[in-house]
């Protein structure tokens, strides 16, 4: 395991890692979220990065020197590694899409889960517990299930059936709240901390992002050492769009690179709480607002990664936007025709953060471009309802169709 120590986002008090310190006490839960800092001009010097012997479809564990945990979990092998693709979309050549939906649970989460469970088994826990819109929770429950260790799970009763469904056949134990996310978040920490149990939750375990800024690791070996004008995200709790940040800002300190993106993160018009404390300006203050959006994942109005949220975007110099609930739906369909990608509502909002901000001139056609999709389709094919066919045909009518 790498040696590193923790900071306060706020504050800059530094901490020795140690089990059960989630956060920095004087500051708070959400003010006073870890950093988790390396020996960067150490691990500059490393054979590994001044050769960049680097595997474009290895998992993320290629990347152990700048991570807090070793692969221990079966399933360590086949997190992360996932694709980059290039398409023209737009009017745009060569937008990159990195499609997460093909990790072992078909989410951008499975690389947090990952690294919670190495080092809930690092510290001898015996149990894990994690609050969430859904992905995380399935991520966690399906990662966890081969090991010893109980996971209880707690999740809006709301949340698509098919990220119910995988925290039911993992096996785990799922506590479907009549609640918002926000309040079963609340709920289950309060309980989860009394209990001593390993946390999984968005944010308050610094060690999550470590697990998902593998993703801009990968974005950059996979494009052969370039970094992009522009990376989109959605954004919910504001965990991996900070991960995105810290990943492009590792890679340039440790010399890997250059330039870190303009880092833009798309919001649900309908509960849109990072961009309001964003637009708002320093000093950066959370706040909790109500509202709603068919993005379960990014349905979140107490963010709990809220500052470094925005104190990283600003650091890229870019900026948060909003889509409105027609305008991810269409971004689905619109995505889906012209590159086969199925993504879930939360996963498909760079494709229509691109849209937008390509109408508003904001990107144009010689900017280079990469959207970060987080999640499959087929996690809530609820949300295109409308679309499916359910029309049938007879054998007669098919074959006359192609009679003539
Ligand atoms: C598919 C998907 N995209 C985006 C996000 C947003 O991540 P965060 O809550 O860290 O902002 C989530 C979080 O649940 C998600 O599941
Ligand atoms: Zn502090």
């Amino acid at each position: 395991m790498r040696k590193h120590f923790l900071r306060c986002i706020t504050c800059k008090k530094e901490f020795d890692p140690k089990p059960g310190l989630y956060y920095c006490e004087d500051c708070g839960k959400i003010m006073g979220t870890l950093e988790v800092i390396y020996d960067y001009d150490s691990i500059k010097e490393e054979s590994i990065v001044k050769e960049k012997k680097f595997d474009k479809k290895a998992s993320m564990y290629q990347f152990d020197f700048l991570l807090p945990a070793e692969s221990k979990g079966k399933f360590d092998e086949y997190v992360g590694g996932t694709p980059l693709y290039s398409f023209d979309l737009l009017g745009i050549k060569n937008v990159l899409v990195k499609y997460d939906g093909s990790n072992p649970s078909s989410s951008y989460k499975d690389r947090a889960s990952s690294i919670a469970i190495n080092r809930a088994l690092d510290e001898g826990n015996d149990t894990m517990f994690c609050a969430s819109t859904g992905n995380a929770a399935s991520s966690l429950a399906m990662l966890n299930a081969h090991t010893e260790m109980k996971t209880y799970i707690f999740v809006p009763a709301s949340i698509p059936d098919g990220k119910r469904a995988q925290l039911e056949i993992s096996g785990a134990e799922v506590m479907a709240v009549e609640g918002t996310y926000d309040e079963v978040y609340d709920l289950s920490l309060e309980l989860g901390l009394k209990k001593g149990w390993y946390c999984r939750h968005a944010a308050i375990n610094p060690y999550l992002l470590e697990g998902k800024k593998t993703g801009a690791f990968e974005i950059i070996i996979q494009s052969d050492f370039t970094v992009p004008d522009y990376v989109l995200v959605g954004v919910g709790d504001g965990t991996v769009i900070s991960s995105l940040y810290k990943g492009f800002w590792e890679f340039k300190e440790i010399g890997l690179t250059d330039k870190i993106p303009r880092i833009i993160g798309v919001q649900a018009e309908g509960i849109p709480a990072i961009k309001e404390v964003f637009d708002k300006g320093k000093p950066y203050i959370p706040l909790t607002i109500e509202g709603k959006t068919i993005a379960d994942s990014i349905s979140v109005g107490k963010p709990r990664d809220v500052i470094k949220a925005c104190n990283y975007v600003e650091a890229s110099n870019g900026y948060f936007i909003t889509l409105t609930d027609e305008e991810i739906l269409d971004a689905i369909i619109e995505l889906g025709k012209i590159t086969g990608i199925f993504a879930e509502p939360a996963g498909v909002v760079p494709y229509g953060g691109l849209k937008k901000l390509i109408y508003e001139d904001k990107i144009t056609q010689s900017d280079t471009v990469c959207l970060v999709i987080t999640g499959s389709g087929l996690k809530d094919v609820n949300a295109v309802k409308d679309t499916i066919n359910k029309t049938s045909l007879s054998f007669e009518e098919v074959v006359k169709r192609f009679e003539e």
